[in-house]
């Protein structure tokens, strides 16, 4: 799938969420939020540097795979969810028609 559509995709999801938004509107947040991005997304999401960063990590067991209890190994398939505030993906939403939420691809920066 190529970025462009995945793009058309993910804008024409949030114009139906949105109401007021435009496709003009997601793709400029879209740009001024993520063109350079992949330059700071090694840094740490925080203008004081020195100061913690809340992570918030949430693991959820899907499934039992395997037990070997002469082993005593467990597989298991799960989920971790790790969440933090990033300074660098903040906006106004009504500079944006109202757009308070956009979901993004993992790869996309
Ligand atoms: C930055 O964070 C450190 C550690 O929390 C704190 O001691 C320091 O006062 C902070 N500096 C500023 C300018 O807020």
């Amino acid at each position: 799938m190529t970025l462009s559509l995945l793009l058309g995709i993910l804008a024409a999801m949030f114009i139906v969420t949105s109401g007021q938004a435009t496709e003009a509107d997601f793709l400029r947040l879209y740009s001024d939020l993520l063109d350079g991005y992949r330059d700071k997304r090694h840094m740490r999401p925080i203008v004081n540097q020195s100061a913690d960063i809340e992570v918030t990590m949430t693991f959820k067991l899907v499934s039992v795979m395997k037990i070997d209890e002469v082993k005593q190994d467990i597989f298991v398939q799960a989920e971790v969810l790790l969440q933090w505030h990033d300074k660098n993906l903040v906006w106004t939403p009504s500079d944006y028609g109202g757009l308070s939420t956009m979901y993004v691809g993992p790869d996309t920066a």
